[in-house]
């Protein structure tokens, strides 16, 4: 009988069968998920070895590569090496073996093959671009991407040029410099994928003849590969700065400039792009951007494994159907559950069915998966959901006496071990759950507006709860998507606690003559993604107005906020607030010049940081770098600072 030979490392195994063809998985040992990590990297590098010796003596007819697990492909490098890998005496050299190898891979007479399930991301896409041709399963769950932007960095394992190989350089370029993940079926359209297949289980049929028909994938079309020859690549790298100008400071995010840099010197010659990608990805692994975007990734990945174990959702009821109960329960229902809507009356109810659809529409492609979202999404104007519901969210007017009575009407009517919450900005979870006959039960889920934007979920925990209700919100957050953060019920929680000062000092400013364009200029050149006035415009000034009042700052009746709200100019909801307002883009004078844009910029971010040490030091989150997360996610806080507590650690504001 047939005994098939088989070499197995701590990361892959490899199998030939009678047919002569290597079965090549890689399966990281004790993750969850596959990287490239430098052991992974180093046994490779043996296999290959084996592999180039049984394809020179016709023992071997191709290599197929497949992933050992569920979660797909391979997610890139291992991103916890990194930090070690900064090191300019280590980084060169490694780079330049992994470059050498995967050219070895490219460089095999014979086929190889890669099949592609789930994440197929960075190290892994470069992996899988060296093989001479890509199977991947056309389903929902495969992503093919590079990422790397987001870390600081652009794709270094030869990534560059072999992108553009196969996309040309302008789908390749967009690719790496946005960090856009893409489905199955785009990454097709692009070239950078060959064949798609429906299920994973055809992936090793597929792969096999692809094999014995010893197909190879073609590179880019001359129509594509236009963009990168003689002038018309200097005027591409022209555009492609301004795009990214438009999102990120060169001084605050140097890689996609670096990027465009090496394209425009070497995007006419693949081979030389990837070759030369080494210089300037080296110095980008060590700035503090990347050191910094690091660990906004890893405090972002350690938000996921909060949450009770096993803990299971499936059906929610959403009191209130106005901006936030409305859009909170179009989520829910986008993310698969359930959801029964309540409001006074159907009248109410109806927009926020509409909303809801407009959302369906914009996230879900296909027709039948849009109509299947709208039946999840039931209005209910009498409750009747109550009773079956795994998670009851309140979202109704801001009044105390309001909601106290919805959830004295409740207890009795829940499931046991429902979830309890209310979505509450302002008011202390303990007078909410004073009338309750457990108030254990109740916790804040704290949105933001808009809903489907904005990330993070603030999970608010009363004197009442214990970590039981604790956890189950945060793993009910984490199963519609959202990033928990659990903060201790205290006036404003960490977001609102922490933007308002920062709002209202600008407003101050402005107040005594400041120009309103000049503030926010400064405070996006330091790095947030808008400025103080045009930010409490968006927010509304009737809410900035109550909120502040709420956290003891009440805003002065003669004064210019007083006045624009006296005088219902809310800012961009009402079309003028400090700003007019013009198809939801605030109208803008010029920015006065002369200023040191960089002191004013600290000055102005100066009361937030103030804030997010006091709201540390009182415990109202557990540390400081929880209160860093959370402020980046909840205020989009300069991640390339690595959040408002690291920032003043490191002497940056
Ligand atoms: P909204 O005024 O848009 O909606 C409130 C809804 O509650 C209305 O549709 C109203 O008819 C309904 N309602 C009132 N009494 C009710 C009752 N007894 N039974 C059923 N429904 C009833 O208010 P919004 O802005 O959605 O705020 C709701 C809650 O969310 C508030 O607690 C607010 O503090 C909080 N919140 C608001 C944010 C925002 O940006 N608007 C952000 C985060 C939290």
């Amino acid at each position: 009988m047939f005994q098939p030979k088989v070499t197995r490392t701590k990361h892959w195994h490899f199998a030939i069968d009678v047919e002569q063809l290597g079965w090549l998985t890689i399966n990281t040992q004790g993750a969850p998920v596959n990287t490239l990590s430098r052991e992974a990297i180093t046994e490779l590098e043996a296999l290959v070895a084996q592999i180039e010796e049984l394809a020179n003596a016709k023992q071997l007819v191709g290599v197929i590569l497949l992933s050992g697990k569920d979660s797909g492909f391979i997610a890139g490098a291992d991103v916890s090496e990194f930090d070690a890998m900064s090191d300019f005496s280590v980084l060169p050299e490694a780079l330049k073996r992994t470059h050498a190898l995967f050219q070895r891979i490219e460089n095999l007479k014979i086929p190889v093959v890669a099949g592609i399930h789930g994440f197929c991301l960075g190290g892994g896409l470069e992996l899988a671009l060296a093989c001479h041709y890509r199977i991947a399963v056309n389903d929902d769950k495969t992503r093919i991407g590079f990422p790397e932007v987001g870390l600081g960095i652009f794709p270094g394992f030869g990534g560059t040029g072999r992108s553009i190989r196969q996309a040309g350089p302008i789908d390749a370029m967009g690719i790496m410099l946005t960090g856009r993940m893409l489905k199955a079926g785009a990454a097709r359209g692009m070239g950078l994928v060959d064949k798609l297949v429906r299920h994973r289980d055809m992936l090793g049929w597929e792969a096999r003849k692809a094999v014995l028909q010893k197909r190879k994938s073609g590179v880019a079309g001359f129509t594509k590969r236009i963009m990168g020859m003689g002038p018309l690549r200097g005027y591409a790298a022209g555009k492609m700065r301004e795009q990214v100008a438009k999102k990120a400071r060169k001084e605050h995010y140097p890689a996609p400039y670096a990027l465009i840099d090496l394209f425009e010197k070497h995007g006419n010659d693949w081979q030389a792009m990837s070759r030369r990608e080494i210089e300037p990805f080296v110095p980008l692994m060590g700035t503090d951007t990347a050191a910094n975007l690091r660990r906004v990734f890893f405090l972002s990945e350690s938000l996921k494994k909060q949450g009770l174990k096993g803990a299971k959702f499936a059906r929610v009821h959403v009191i209130g159907a106005g901006v936030m109960g409305g859009d909170i329960a179009a989520w829910c229902a986008l993310r698969g559950m359930s959801v029964t809507l309540q409001d006074l009356d159907m009248e109410r109810i109806k927009p926020a069915l509409d909303r809801g659809k407009a959302l369906f529409k914009k996230r879900l492609r296909k027709k039948y998966e849009v109509d299947a979202a709208v039946m999840r999404l039931e209005a209910d104007p009498t409750g009747k959901g109550v009773s079956r519901a795994d998670v009851i969210i309140e979202a109704v007017v801001e009044k105390l006496e309001v909601k106290q009575a919805i959830f004295g009407g409740l207890e009795d009517k829940l499931k046991p071990g429902a979830i309890l919450a209310t979505n509450t900005s302002s008011i202390e979870l303990e007078r909410i759950a004073e009338k309750l006959k457990d108030p254990a039960r109740l916790i804040g889920l704290h949105f933001f507006n808009p809903v489907a934007q904005l990330p993070l979920v603030e999970v608010i925990r009363s004197t009442f709860n214990t970590d039981a209700e604790i956890g189950k919100g945060a793993a009910f957050a984490l199963a519609i998507g959202k990033s928990p953060v659990v903060v201790k019920s205290a006036p404003g929680f960490l977001v609102n606690r922490v933007l308002m000062p920062y709002m209202l000092a600008a407003v101050e400013r402005v107040q005594r003559g400041e120009s309103k364009e000049l503030l926010d200029a400064a405070a996006v050149a330091f790095g947030m993604p808008m400025g103080p006035i045009e930010l409490m415009d968006t927010v509304g000034l009737d809410v900035g107005k109550s909120v502040a009042r709420e956290l003891g700052h009440a805003v002065g009746d003669n004064t210019q906020f007083a006045d624009l709200v006296a005088a219902n100019k809310l800012g961009r909801k009402s079309g003028e607030g400090f700003y007019k307002w013009v198809d939801g883009k605030a109208v803008k004078g010029p920015v006065p010049e002369g200023r040191d844009m960089a002191a004013l910029g600290r000055e102005l971010v100066k009361p937030l940081i103030d804030m997010t040490e006091i709201v540390v030091a009182e415990g109202v989150v557990a540390n400081a770098d929880l209160a860093d997360i959370g402020v980046i996610m909840g205020t989009g806080f300069a991640p390339f600072l690595g959040g408002p507590m690291r920032a003043r650690r490191d002497g940056k504001a």
